[in-house]
């Protein structure tokens, strides 16, 4: 993804949850965390979890099938067993501002 796409509106993204879109061939999770959005993409890659249900804890989001986090702000995995990270995107709110692009 290079040019920014419009997902959704920012008052879908309830404060401390996310939510998952598709965007084109991916699938992207948005969290809300003390105002800020943060877009990772949305399986685990250790088995596939959605992370949109995880749970949010010190600027990471993890799920509770085995316990792998990743930070929300670099994608990069904090706990086995996945031994990778996650992708993460810029998030732009526009249009005054109700919506949020991922770039
Ligand atoms: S599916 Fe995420 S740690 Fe297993």
């Amino acid at each position: 993804m290079n040019a920014p796409i419009s997902i959704a509106r920012v008052d879908e993204i309830a404060e401390g949850r996310g939510k998952a879109f598709d965007v084109g061939e991916k699938r992207i999770t948005v969290f809300q965390v003390d105002g800020r959005l943060h877009a990772i993409d949305d399986a685990c890659p250790h088995a596939g979890a959605s992370l949109a249900k995880g749970y949010l804890e010190d600027g990471n989001v993890g799920y509770p099938w085995h316990y792998a986090e990743f930070g929300l702000a670099t994608g990069k995995h904090r706990h086995a067993p996945s031994t990778c990270g996650v992708a993460v995107y810029p998030v732009t709110v526009t249009d005054g501002p109700t919506h949020m692009e991922v770039a």
